[in-house]
């Protein structure tokens, strides 16, 4: 027979609140992501509301989008928001310097973004331009969102249609200053950031402003600890993270036509988002032991080569079960974190690297990725339930991986979820859980699994991969038993 896996609950009086913010999404002006993606503008003959497809709108209000953070990425470093205000003839053009220098019209902006937000009950999340903006330029892009009273910004933004103020809580301090924003030192970062950050007004926002400083590439563990050693904790709400999942940046690999050992490597890289979280953790606990600054993982996800035929600056890739397979794993990830990970933004929502949604003009299809975060919503805001246990291994030669990660949490109405991912490209894994302390009479279950680790949604076939009922499992006197198949994704409810 099969060997089973005991997964042990955990009981716990102090167990954290899975944030919502995890489920995050990411939308940079990047390829076909906001301009043929998002935004068609007015006068397209595909469907929208005030120039964004309606097929978008109604696919992220289904996933319940918490946050959406914009307009970059690279891209924020070079963005200059007053030029995406008022008149549409009279806005200047941008280079987008970093993805594919193609010259932008500037009828995207700061309006079309935060009204988005708001049709979609999102919370936006705005990156300032710290790389070529100035300091003043934040400050007032601040007053601008956030003013109720008589200024000089509010009173723009009213000339501009807009009325009240939007509120905008989230504030990104510059991105990646590491690198494209503007290749910092942390110690010269953690002074531009302060600089900055005290000329951003608090006084709109219950709370304040919740400020996250531009975070460390992967395992560049000396960002953080300089990032929270030299700012002050009042200055700081969140300290950010960027992990891809990608093999190697020379050789990415394609995106649908991988072999096993590519996609081992590439589950390889994704399992670095744990060990990535416990250092960083480590570091910011022993200047935060209170935890009261956040770890915003604000940009994660696989990235391949482009998909073929496609501009290399566009970084448009297809969507497989191996994105199922990241996507799975990583949320459970920060599930499991939940008490430093308060948010997480996919990158990217639309057209661009691990997307949710692909479009070709009128067409519009969901990803495997897309149907994973919708099965994992019903944990945002639930209480996490810690669970342990020594997860079987996924061989490929003479390497291994641990080959399952579980999450679960009870949510406002009683109810548990328990998310299970399977990386296994080869093996079934059965798992037992006492679910006895949890008050469960029945369960119900979803999965999201395919024939082959490429296979993917296209424009042709838009529901190769979608969630099915899930049967498999066995529940008897309060024990589970459940058998999760190769590269699969199950999220089993529990009820009364
Ligand atoms: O998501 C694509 C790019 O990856 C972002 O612009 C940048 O922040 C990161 O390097």
């Amino acid at each position: 027979g099969q060997t089973v896996t005991n997964v042990n609950i955990s009981e716990s009086d102090d167990a954290p609140i899975i944030s919502r913010h995890i489920y995050g999404h990411f939308a940079e002006h990047l390829g076909r992501c906001i301009y043929e993606g998002f935004y068609v503008g007015e006068n397209s003959t595909i469907p929208n509301s005030a120039g964004v497809r309606l097929d978008i709108i109604e696919a992220l209000k289904e996933l319940q989008i918490p946050n959406l953070r914009w307009p970059g990425g690279c891209f924020a470093d070079t963005y200059h928001w007053m030029d995406g205000i008022g008149d549409l003839e009279k806005r200047p053009t941008i280079v987008n310097t970093w993805w594919g220098g193609v010259t932008e019209d500037n009828s995207f902006g700061t309006h079309n973004f935060l009204n988005l937000c708001e049709e979609l009950g999102a919370e936006p999340y705005l990156s300032g331009n710290v790389g070529s903006g100035g300091v003043q330029e934040l400050a007032d892009w601040v007053q601008y969102t956030n003013f109720k009273g008589k200024s000089p910004m509010s009173d723009l933004r009213r000339e501009n249609g807009r009325d009240e103020p939007w509120t905008v809580k989230y504030w990104g301090i510059g991105n990646e200053a590491w690198g494209c924003g503007g290749n910092m030192r942390p110690e010269y970062y953690a002074d531009i950031y302060k600089k900055y950050v005290t000329f951003m007004s608090d006084a709109d926002i219950e709370g304040g402003l919740y400020k996250i400083a531009s975070g460390a590439s992967n395992d560049d563990y000396n960002w953080t600890e300089v990032l929270m050693k030299n700012i002050p904790k009042n200055m700081l709400e969140g300290v950010a993270l960027h992990h891809y999942s990608v093999i190697d940046w020379d050789a990415k690999g394609p995106d649908v036509d991988f072999d096993e050992q590519t996609y081992f490597n590439t589950m390889k890289e994704s399992w670095l988002m744990e060990e990535l979280i416990v250092k960083h953790t480590a570091i910011m606990d022993k200047y935060d032991e209170k935890k009261e600054v956040d770890l915003i993982v604000d940009e994660w996800g696989g990235w391949y080569e482009v998909a073929e035929g496609t501009n290399p600056g566009f970084l448009y890739q297809q969507n497989t079960m191996r994105d199922a397979m990241i996507a799975g794993m990583n949320l459970n990830i920060f599930n499991n974190h939940a008490d430093r990970v308060k948010m997480a933004n996919l990158a990217q929502t639309v057209n661009v690297l691990q997307a949710v949604i692909l479009t070709e003009e009128e067409k519009m299809i969901l990803t495997p990725t897309y149907h994973v975060m919708n099965m994992y919503k019903v944990h945002q805001d639930a209480t996490l339930i810690p669970l342990s246990f020594d997860s079987p291994k996924y061989t490929l030669k003479e390497e291994s991986l641990p080959a399952l990660t579980i999450s679960a949490s009870k949510d406002e109405g009683e109810k548990t979820h328990i998310s299970f991912t399977n990386i296994d490209a080869n093996k079934a894994h059965t798992v037992s859980l006492d679910l006895n302390s949890l008050n469960i009479k029945n369960i119900s279950g979803t999965v999201l699994s395919s024939d082959s680790l490429q296979d993917h949604n296209t424009f042709e076939n838009p529901d190769k991969i979608a969630p099915k009922d899930f049967k498999d499992f066995k529940f008897k006197k309060g024990k589970l038993e459940v058998n999760i198949p190769p590269f699969s994704v199950i999220v089993l409810e529990g009820y009364k």
